[in-house]
């Protein structure tokens, strides 16, 4: 069995319950949530115009990007507008009290790279669906 690589990012106790941080790993930038006590990692560069992820709110496990609040899942990055535009999510753990994150890319069913149009089947929340952008004069 192939050994997986997790990279310390930071400690648990610098992430309060309800917090986020922007880190750099390598090349990458991710979005670092402590959502209810548990941790999660997600690209931050929303793929609808790159507005940075990780100033977005969450509300009931669903990322809304802080621009014009497309939503994505926070376990999967999978988008409801556009699930050809999901985002990529980083698997973490945690060890002594640090945060780690698993860079290669996760195999989440219905995540990024899936089959167009087809949508996940363990979906257990509504989403409410946007009418129309914040800023009239911007298309979604
Ligand atoms: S930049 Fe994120 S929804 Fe437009």
């Amino acid at each position: 069995m192939a050994k997986v690589k997790y990279t310390k990012v930071m400690k648990c106790a610098d992430l309060e319950i309800g917090k986020s941080a922007i880190i750099e790993v390598g090349d990458k930038e991710i979005a670092l949530f402590n959502y209810k006590g548990n941790f999660y990692a997600i690209d931050n560069t929303c793929p609808h115009r790159g507005a940075p992820l990780g100033e977005g709110r969450i509300e009931e496990g669903i990322l809304i990007c802080p621009n014009h609040e497309w939503r994505f899942e926070l376990k999967s990055g999978w988008c409801p507008q556009n699930p050809e535009l999901s985002t990529e999510v980083y698997p973490i753990k945690v060890h002594d009290e640090k945060i780690y994150v698993r860079l290669e890319k996760p195999k989440v069913e219905g995540a990024a790279g899936s089959a167009a149009n087809s949508l996940p089947s363990n979906i257990k929340f509504k989403i409410p669906t946007i009418l129309k952008p914040r800023n009239p004069d911007e298309e979604l």
